[in-house]
């Protein structure tokens, strides 16, 4: 089958530019006769790559040197785990806001971290298509930091400005890094893995506050932040395709869309076109309540599985592929990452439209 229009939820799309200057570059990196999958971590040409991709993710989240932002690997659920060995001590209070999958994933990898792991709300009430108000919620428990998933893939619901407490927050920001604009002022680390909308799998960013970094107990060094700052996201050899291909992608970002405010905007514009297609539709319904609906994963559906499955087929037809709910959730579900462009989005619109009218 051929597919043209790509709404996999990740790794999902990458721009036809980028993968373009791939294919170009593969068999002789910058005219060197060698691919970059060739060279050595340690050859001027990929330290060059690696330090470069570090100073723009810095550049595009406004970091100041307050942060340290280093590249790792082992995805968003290895920052579940290594979060709390670096930013906590043992038996100290870590509180969650627990928003869905990902948000129970991050808790179940912290559970035998010897820590005091508190959920302070939660939307389950809402089958998670809400996020929890914290309107008369004790926020100020002393905890070390308050952990919160800033959009989350599985349930499609977006915090579009993140919770108003006193405790510090740590953000799993897999799905909208570089997607929007970020309001760092009371987070102490935000982490991504790359392959939504940054590059490829293989890395994930991590940005944390100096100041938030504290000493762990006796711990592997592989699980420290410390030796990965200290040799710049080269203290054993990184995936350097994965950040080659995001050095490519935040150049894409940068020079050909205008950079994060730029495609936060189009962001919201393909967001807002589905949603109001799937609203107005009379087979789809969106669940997710209006204010905390995501722009990167739209969760809709027609209420009966047999017809869902029927829709994918209907798309798979006309070349669209990734529309299939998470395998906890079921459903439909178009994930509009970075390198999804308007384009794709009207595809689907009048796939929506033409279904609705059968
Ligand atoms: C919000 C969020 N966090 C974490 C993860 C897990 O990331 P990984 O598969 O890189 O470990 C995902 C996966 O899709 C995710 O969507």
């Amino acid at each position: 089958m051929f597919f043209q229009h790509n709404f996999y939820a990740g790794p999902g799309a990458l721009p036809n530019s980028v993968l373009a200057k791939i294919e170009k570059e593969l068999r002789s990196y910058q005219n060197s006769g060698m691919s970059i999958m060739e060279f050595s971590h340690r050859s001027p040409q990929v330290v060059d790559v690696i330090n470069d991709t570090v100073a723009r993710f810095k550049k595009y989240l406004k970091l100041d040197d307050a942060w340290e932002l280093i590249l790792l690997q082992g995805g968003g659920s290895m920052q579940f785990l290594m979060a709390p060995y670096n930013l906590s001590k043992p038996g100290e209070r870590i509180d969650y806001i627990d928003t869905g999958y990902w948000t129970q994933r991050a808790i179940h990898e912290a559970k035998d971290c010897e820590r005091d792991l508190q959920i302070i709300a939660d939307g389950a009430a809402d089958k998670y298509h809400v996020l929890p108000d914290l309107e008369g919620i004790d926020t100020n428990t002393g905890a070390r930091y308050l952990h919160i998933c800033s959009n989350n893939t599985v349930v499609g619901t977006q915090w579009h400005e993140f919770p108003k407490v006193d405790t510090p927050l740590v953000v799993d920001a897999s799905s909208d890094l570089l997607a929007r604009e970020f309001d760092l002022s009371k987070v102490n680390m935000l982490y991504a893995h790359a392959q939504k909308n940054v590059g490829l799998a293989g890395i994930t960013v991590v940005a944390v506050r100096k100041s938030a970094l504290l000493q762990p107990e006796s711990l592997p060094d592989m699980l420290c932040y410390q030796p990965h700052i200290d040799k710049l996201s080269n203290y054993h050899t990184p995936p350097v395709f994965s950040i080659y291909v995001t050095n490519l992608m935040q150049k894409w970002l940068e020079e050909e869309i205008g950079g994060v405010e730029a495609i936060a905007e189009i962001n919201l514009q393909k967001a807002k076109h589905l949603y109001d297609v799937i609203d107005s539709s009379k087979s789809f319904e969106c669940p997710v309540k209006i204010s905390d609906r995501s722009t990167m994963n739209v969760v809709f559906t027609t209420g009966d599985d047999a017809r869902d499955q029927a829709f994918i087929d209907y798309c798979a037809e006309r070349h669209i592929i990734g529309v299939a709910g998470h395998r906890t959730h079921k459903g439909l579900r178009a994930s509009l990452y970075n390198a999804v462009t308007p384009e794709d989005v009207t595809a689907l619109v009048a796939c929506i439209e033409g279904f609705d009218a059968t």
